[in-house]
């Protein structure tokens, strides 16, 4: 398998080739045109798009943009995009022109966060970077799994494994296993503890385009499409947890359940919850009046990962629904909690 590194940027996108067949990992929306030119120019067959992750730094493929390539998004199960068409878990193998690449769980940058094993090397997201690791203070994040995965997963991989990771902003292009556990400063000598400490004190200023981007690859929508809120206020929305939903639900006033995800999501594999009343987080806007009725009633707001319910909970905060909870972590979380579902 061929690995080439596509952008020279700060973000870094990848070219895995086998054969003539051919897989983008991590692709930039804004570089789609020259993406496609390539894969043209070389009589490459786009078999797969691999994301590591929900991307908070860049744009990711839009609906468009998937037509254009015409290959199918893979991405971890618990990514709250409605746009991708093949969840994967740790342990999963994808074939490329025959070869193998394996899904590593790698959660701690964000909970989706996965690695991809191929021959000879691995592709370590914003898990693990070279001489650093992603940061793990946006939401969803968490120091302690992310140092989990870093030491006892990537780590146990052989030394002479190849890392090509998301990121590097000191114009280094690879490095290796054996390299990152001798001389990483993030890892090397820290434990588990000294690992989460540090990661807390880091202090870094949030992405210019986190505002834009993170929304956006979140619901599968484009700014223009829907009316985004301010991260501030998504973060005054309470969630409440699937246990709590179903005993409020059980209640002598049981709140309105909204479900944003998309149609083909809402009567999909995850189901819904019973009841619940589905309008898609870009009719959301326009469906506010028929809404006005639950203006002082309680409103738990549903998705598939609880990312797109917290910008929609936002959004009717805004609107003046005075009692609006996010369902955490969405579908996933109430059917790993076992509740009942309606198809
Ligand atoms: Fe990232």
């Amino acid at each position: 398998m061929q690995v080439e590194e596509l952008n020279a940027t700060n973000c870094k996108s990848y070219l895995l080739v086998v054969g003539g067949e051919a897989a983008l990992v991590d692709p930039v929306r804004e570089r789609l045109a020259t993406y496609a030119q390539l894969l043209r120019g070389r009589g490459l067959r786009l078999a797969l798009v691999l994301e590591t992750h929900t991307h908070a730094d860049h744009l990711m493929l839009s609906r468009d943009a998937k037509e254009v390539l015409g290959a199918p998004v893979v991405m971890h199960r618990e990514s709250p995009s409605p746009l991708v068409d093949r969840h994967v878990q740790d342990g999963d193998v994808l074939l490329l022109g025959g070869e193998r690449i394996e899904v590593i769980h790698c959660p701690g940058h964000t909970p989706d966060s996965v690695s991809y094993r191929i021959p000879g090397g691995v592709l370590t997201g914003d898990t693990l970077l070279i001489g650093g690791s992603g940061r793990c203070d946006f939401p969803g994040g968490d120091a302690g799994k992310q140092y989990d995965a870093v030491t006892a997963r990537l780590f146990s991989l052989p030394d002479e494994t190849v890392v090509y990771p998301a990121h590097d902003y000191n114009g280094q292009t690879t490095s290796t296993i054996g390299t990152e556990k001798r001389t990483n400063p993030r890892f090397s000598g820290k434990t588990r503890g000294e690992y989460v400490a540090l990661m807390g004190e880091l202090g870094l200023p949030f992405p210019e385009k986190i505002q834009q981007s993170l929304q956006v690859n979140q619901s599968g929508f484009e700014a223009a499409e829907v009316t985004f809120p301010l991260v501030a206020d998504i973060a005054a929305i309470p969630a409440l947890s699937p246990a709590e939903v179903a005993r409020r639900l059980a209640s002598a006033a049981p709140p309105l359940v909204l479900d944003v995800r998309e149609p083909e999501e809402f009567v999909g594999d995850l189901g819904h919850v019973p009841g619940s009343l589905p309008v898609p987080m870009d009719a959301l806007a326009h469906r506010l009046p028929k809404l006005a009725g639950y203006v002082d009633r309680e409103i738990v707001v549903v998705c598939r990962a609880g990312a797109r319910s917290a910008s929609a909970g936002a959004i009717l905060g805004q609107a003046g629904f005075r009692h609006v909870k996010n369902l955490d972590g969405g579908m996933l979380a109430w059917t790993a909690a076992g509740l009942p579902v309606a198809h």
